[in-house]
């Protein structure tokens, strides 16, 4: 996978908790173009990988932004950001990746849920230049805990966002029914922000009656995974014709390493694209983040940290 050096120029607190790191090219050339709703893999430091969505305005050539919430219950890597990186440091960087683009409509919904607002910002930046129709609404816990009110509130779409505190009066809460209303085929609707968040956006929606087809999300993190279904198949090596099962609570690539075969690992949630295995038979039941939808139409790779088997064999090209 190919990286790019980039330097930490500014590190700058936004909030409570989260703090922004603005990257520039380490070798002074423009950064690769990138569209609303992208996001690049940050290799932290030996080992961690991380997907930070980019939200500084998209034609912007000469730096990357993104923000990055403390969080003490996940892997260490937010940790890493905040008390590791400072100003000046050199981080390698994947070139951005698009899993949430925007998509032409008549009125765009841009629904925000705490630090899942980067990429809409991004978002309501091109949304602003192109002079579409759209609003945004940005639930955080308190206003202290809200990064880029200042940068929205100077913004030439402030008055198209609404901020709502878990801590605020009721009467400034989100209210969905009001929101969304019913749905209209001219409408896309974008939300991103945590598991909690997003599916209290969606289980609205769906009762109100908006189709799939017009609710794009992202979730900040690992998409939660139903496994209780998961089943037994096997994997077979091809360049030994060796097989090995892989039961229903063990990943392919815990059973491979178990056996001697190494699989580079990173992020073990299907974010980073480390362990990116060819596939020469059998069809993958993906379950990464990492593959756009089209490279996971075609079921020839696949990320054995995560992803499982439709079919009860997979043959591996290894
Ligand atoms: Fe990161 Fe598998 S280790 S996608």
């Amino acid at each position: 996978m190919n990286t790019l050096s980039v330097k930490v120029t500014r590190k700058v607190e936004e909030a409570e908790g989260i703090a922004s790191f603005e990257l520039t090219s380490a070798s002074g050339t423009p950064l690769p173009p990138f569209s609303a709703g992208s996001h690049i893999d940050v290799h932290v430091r030996d080992g961690i990988v991380r997907q930070y969505s980019l939200c500084n305005d998209p034609t912007e050539q000469h730096r990357y932004l993104i923000a990055v919430l403390r969080d003490p219950s996940s892997r260490g890597g937010s940790e890493a950001m905040h008390d590791e990186v400072a100003e000046g440091a050199i981080l390698q960087i994947s070139e951005p990746r698009n899993h949430f683009p925007l998509s032409p409509s008549a009125r765009t919904l841009l629904l925000a849920g705490g630090i899942g607002v980067t990429p809409l910002l991004c978002m309501a930046e091109r949304l602003a230049q192109i002079g579409a129709t759209f609003t945004m609404h940005y639930c955080t816990r308190s206003s202290q805990r809200t990064a880029f009110r200042e940068r929205i509130a100077q913004s030439q779409f402030a008055d198209r966002v609404d901020f709502h505190f878990d801590d605020g009066p009721a009467d400034q809460k989100l209210d969905l029914s009001n929101v969304l209303g019913a749905p209209t085929s001219d409408v896309n609707v974008y939300i991103c922000g945590p598991t909690g968040f997003i599916e209290h956006v969606l289980k609205s929606a769906k009762a109100l009656g908006w189709p799939d087809s017009q609710l794009h999300l992202e979730y900040f993190g690992a998409k939660p995974i139903d496994t209780s279904h998961d089943e037994d198949f096997e994997v077979k090596v091809a360049s030994t014709g060796r097989c090995y099962k892989v039961p229903a609570d063990k990943s392919v690539a815990a059973v491979l390493i178990e056996n001697g075969i190494d699989i580079p690992l990173s992020c073990e949630q299907g974010v980073c694209g480390t362990c990116i295995t060819r596939i020469l038979d059998g069809q993958p039941d993906h379950r990464d983040m990492y593959f756009t939808s089209d490279e996971k139409a075609k079921n020839d790779q696949f990320t054995p940290c995560c992803s499982r088997s439709k079919g009860k064999l997979l043959v591996l090209d290894i």
